[in-house]
């Protein structure tokens, strides 16, 4: 039905609007109807994208728009109360919600641009 509308992957930015370890991107997404927002990040060479909410309570990780690693480029980390993320695979490897994950998006690169794609939950922010 309805479903057939839905993109298969929506752009995000250029390749080179996120460094490694550096800067993410954010985009808007919706959740059952909410608004709520993803991001994706490069590390060790590879996109990924996340649901921006941490995983011990649904706030927003960036502390500024997009700055989602701590200092050493190494961890994601979750403004709030400091979880560090495992930037690969999302999983928690301290803070109040160790072993817990992000949940992932869909993200992949494709001649010089970033893309994200919709699934069953993380759906795209309406027009
Ligand atoms: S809300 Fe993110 S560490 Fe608690």
């Amino acid at each position: 039905m309805g479903d057939a509308a839905i993109p298969v992957s929506i752009p995000v930015c250029n390749s080179g609007d996120i460094a490694e370890g550096g800067k993410g991107k954010r985009f808007a997404v919706s959740i059952h109807g909410a608004d709520a927002s993803g991001f994706v990040i490069r590390y060790g060479g590879q996109v990924y994208g996340y649901l921006n909410r941490c995983a011990h309570v649904p706030v927003e990780l960036d502390w500024a728009e997009g700055e989602f690693f701590e200092s050493s480029g190494l961890y994601l980390m979750c403004a709030t109360h400091g979880a560090v993320y495992a930037p690969d695979t999302g999983r928690c490897e301290g803070g109040p919600c160790t072993g817990a994950r992000l949940r992932k998006i869909e993200a992949f690169e494709k001649e010089g641009h970033i893309f994200w794609s919709p699934d069953d939950y993380v759906r795209p922010a309406p027009d």
